[in-house]
């Protein structure tokens, strides 16, 4: 199993803090937010990870990280993207790297207070697909939202949608077998203009090939104002990525 940390994009949500640096390197309580996430990763036992980068300031996730020691890893991987195409299209330039295997896919502003240590064995054993993980949230709008039956099985996936068939949302970890590079292939861009993750989902969803999983403890953003506030207050009240 492969990592992948997303930290690309252009974090206009965070302007004018995202005008000189990245969203990914901004602090989150006492650490820079893209820490966060390689712990995620490591903490499950995820140790070949590659980081996805743009924007002006990609040269500082090296000095940053460098080698990715601090973190117990031999190595780090980075790759670049140029613009901004989506989180879709940021994962089809780690296909090369990723080279068949299954991953484990992180967005870089997304935070959670324990680990996901037994969704990854799951899909370690689930022979083929993909699986997301489902978060109950009182602002669904803002997110992916899954459509669940009453045995909690998704039916549908809706990004951002206005008026919210439920209140979970798909968080952005997502689990993917080596047909998802296949799948990206196909996806045209959103009204946004933006390769999406939730079409990818779809894809899936329609193939019968995707399980999903409620996470346990918290999970936020750290992409807006608001949540970058209360990631870090969360953060202090009870720390994160909690063995
Ligand atoms: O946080 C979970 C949500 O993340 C999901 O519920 C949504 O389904 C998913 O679309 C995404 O929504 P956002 O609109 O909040 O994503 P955002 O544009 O903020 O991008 C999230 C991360 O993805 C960002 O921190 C870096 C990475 N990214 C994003 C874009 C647009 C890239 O690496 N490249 C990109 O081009």
């Amino acid at each position: 199993m492969k990592g992948i940390i997303l930290a690309g994009g252009y974090g206009t949500r965070l302007m004018p803090m995202t005008r000189v640096t990245n969203k990914h390197l901004l602090p989150v309580y006492d650490k820079p937010m893209i820490y966060y996430p390689i712990q995620c990763l490591v903490n499950a036992g995820i140790k070949d990870i590659m980081i996805v980068t743009g924007g002006n300031n990609a040269g500082d996730f090296l000095e940053l990280l460098g080698d990715g020691r601090e973190f117990g890893l031999k190595e780090l991987h980075y790759t670049y993207q140029q613009g901004a195409g989506g989180i879709a299209a940021a994962l089809k330039l780690t296909e090369d790297f990723v080279d068949g295997d299954k991953i484990v896919v992180i967005l870089g502003d997304n935070i959670i207070e324990n680990n996901i240590c037994g969704a990854v064995n799951d899909f370690t054993a689930q022979k083929a697909g993909a699986k997301i993980m489902l978060k109950k949230v009182p602002d669904p709008e803002r997110f992916g939202v899954a459509e669940v039956d009453a045995k909690g099985k998704v039916l549908n996936i809706v990004e951002k949608p206005v008026s919210p068939k439920s209140d979970l949302a798909v968080i952005g970890i997502y689990m993917f077998d080596e047909q998802v590079f296949e799948i990206i292939s196909t996806l045209k861009p959103s009204g946004r203009g933006e390769l999406e993750i939730t079409d990818v989902n779809n894809a899936y969803l329609k193939l019968g090939t995707l399980t999903s999983q409620v996470l346990d403890g918290w999970w936020t953003d750290a992409g807006t104002i608001e949540s970058l506030h209360r990631a870090s207050n969360m953060i202090a009240e009870t720390g994160a990525n909690k063995k």
